[in-house]
């Protein structure tokens, strides 16, 4: 099953905004399989921002990702890595569907509460960064086969 790599960022820490966030990944029926709440370091925050290394807001967004705890996830479903980038909504809070995360918690896209992987292949790099095999956990949710066939 299709597994995505998703992020708490700084600001949905400090504001209180976890507990929200993660019951509505829960509520649309995504399946919890790895989680963490960790300090990320320079080294790391590069690596997961390569692509965006050379480009004007590389530092402030490093720097911004390493401001704070973040709680890491990987979540698991049927098109996961598409539908949580739904569910988040666009890069700029400004710009996304009011009933999208970002939408209804942020206003500005350097603060914009919650990274996901932009597809399977952006996923399985970003899984590997941040969890070790044996810290995801293979397990039957209550309810599961009422998901998907
Ligand atoms: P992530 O899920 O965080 O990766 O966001 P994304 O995939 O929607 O956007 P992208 O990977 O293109 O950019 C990564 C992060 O860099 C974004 O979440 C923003 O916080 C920041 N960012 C991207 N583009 C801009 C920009 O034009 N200006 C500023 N200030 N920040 C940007
Ligand atoms: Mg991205």
């Amino acid at each position: 099953m299709e597994r995505t790599f998703l992020m708490l960022k700084p600001d949905a820490v400090q504001r209180g905004l976890v507990g929200r966030i993660v019951a509505k990944l829960e509520d649309k029926g995504f399946k919890l399989v790895g989680m963490k709440f960790i300090q990320v370091d320079r080294a790391l925050a590069e690596a997961h921002y390569a692509e965006h290394k050379g480009k004007g807001f590389f530092e402030p967004t490093v720097a911004y990702i390493m401001s704070s705890p973040v709680v890491a996830m990987v979540w698991q479903g049927k098109n996961v890595v598409a539908l949580a980038r739904e569910l988040m909504g666009a890069t700029n809070p400004a710009n996304a569907n009011p009933g999208s995360i970002r939408g209804k918690y942020g206003m500005d896209i350097s603060r914009n509460v919650i990274h996901g992987s932009d597809s399977v292949a952006s996923a399985e790099r970003e899984i590997a960064l941040y969890f070790k095999p044996e810290e995801l956990v293979d397990y039957t949710k209550a309810g599961e086969d009422w998901l998907s066939e």
